[in-house]
């Protein structure tokens, strides 16, 4: 019987775009406060794509960035992942374009939409092509230009979100770098998160426009209730599914929506205490199918993941959707 293959990251890179967006410039927009914003969502600043760049070139940069630290060329990449709900265009996909962008000749790809789990989503796709041994390497990236969706007249939303992208490659390995992966939707709930209008049910038109149905419509406090159960659910389950405790994880990576949802589902996990989560919402604010990706990037580049360590990674978002997984740093 040949070996089983197993799937691990072996490399992540993320792109933040340069201009960044704070509260005190927020302020001069709508009618809210640096400290409303910093106290219920704990974010400072965002990013915000330059004009002409979109969600394809920050994939792109990700996915240069992350090859590069695997150690991996374009042309060893059989598969390309994006995970978006803000694609450059509704066709052709976003990974089409990264994939002629960074050179990845002998890759398919596709794009994935599962609004802020997408990332998750695509992670599991991508490693159970790998577990099945039909390809060897696979490129998973969440990348988004929410700021192009974002109501900027709107206080409720706009200080919520922000433009960014991660990436990891995904290799086969002889070791379990993917210990588990949980995932789940309810469509029952589709309407307390999402964008109206652009898609066949409500086609663009001057009408929708005025109406702002382009932009992303939440009902937060409702959201915010289901995110920190659903969460924590996903979480126990992914660690459960992994064969782990709780207090086996090194590291737990929440989709960064609100500083009080990760705080609370984060406490609730183990020690009581919200030290193993990584944070870095205070610098980006919510960027959807990125944030994931982004903030596991950001925390091997500054060491805090190291080989060997354990990380969870939990996700929730629009559709409803979310996901738990349990990595191991290889
Ligand atoms: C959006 C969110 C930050 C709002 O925080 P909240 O504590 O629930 O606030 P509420 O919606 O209850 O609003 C409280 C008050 O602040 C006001 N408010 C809303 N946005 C504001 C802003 N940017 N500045 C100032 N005041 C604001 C509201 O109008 C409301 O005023 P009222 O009491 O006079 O009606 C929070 O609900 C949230 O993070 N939701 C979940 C987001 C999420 O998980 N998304 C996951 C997938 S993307």
């Amino acid at each position: 019987m040949s070996p089983k293959i197993y799937a691990a990251i072996s490399g992540a890179g993320h792109y933040a775009p340069e201009k960044v967006l704070t509260n005190a410039d927020l302020e001069r927009m709508v009618d809210t406060s640096d400290e409303w914003i910093r106290t219920r969502t704990g974010i400072r600043e965002r990013r915000i794509a330059a004009e002409g760049e979109c969600t394809s070139d920050m994939g792109a940069e990700a996915a240069r960035r992350a090859l590069a630290n695997a150690g991996l060329a374009a042309e060893d990449v059989e598969a390309v992942y994006v995970a978006t709900c803000t694609p450059d265009m509704v066709f052709p996909s976003t990974a089409c374009l990264i994939q002629a962008a960074i050179g990845a000749g002998r890759a398919y790809g596709y794009d994935l939409s599962a609004a802020c789990s997408g990332f998750l989503m695509a992670l599991d796709a991508a490693a159970a092509a790998i577990e099945s041994g039909r390809i060897r390497t696979a490129l998973v990236i969440g990348a988004e230009k929410l700021s192009t969706v974002t109501d900027w007249t709107s206080r409720d939303t706009c200080v919520l979100f922000g433009d960014g992208a991660g990436a990891v490659v995904l290799t086969a390995s002889d070791r379990p770098g993917i210990r588990s992966n949980y995932l789940g939707v309810d469509g029952n709930q589709a309407d307390i998160l999402y964008i109206p209008a652009g898609g066949c049910k409500r086609p663009p038109s001057e009408e929708t426009i005025r109406q702002h149905q382009h932009f992303i419509h939440m009902a937060g406090r409702e959201t915010f209730k289901i995110a920190v159960n659903t969460m924590l659910g996903a979480a126990q389950e992914a660690i459960r599914r992994a064969g782990l405790q709780e207090s086996d994880i090194d590291w737990m990576i929440f989709h960064q929506a609100n500083w009080r949802i990760i705080d609370a589902v984060a406490k609730r996990l183990g020690d009581g205490s919200a030290d193993r989560a990584i944070m870095n919402l205070d610098r980006y604010g919510n960027t959807s199918a990125a944030s994931i990706p982004l903030a596991l990037s950001e925390a091997v580049a500054d060491g805090r993941i190291q080989s060997g360590h354990k990380v969870l990674m939990v996700a929730f978002g629009g559709g409803l959707t979310w996901g738990g997984t349990v990595v191991e740093w290889i």
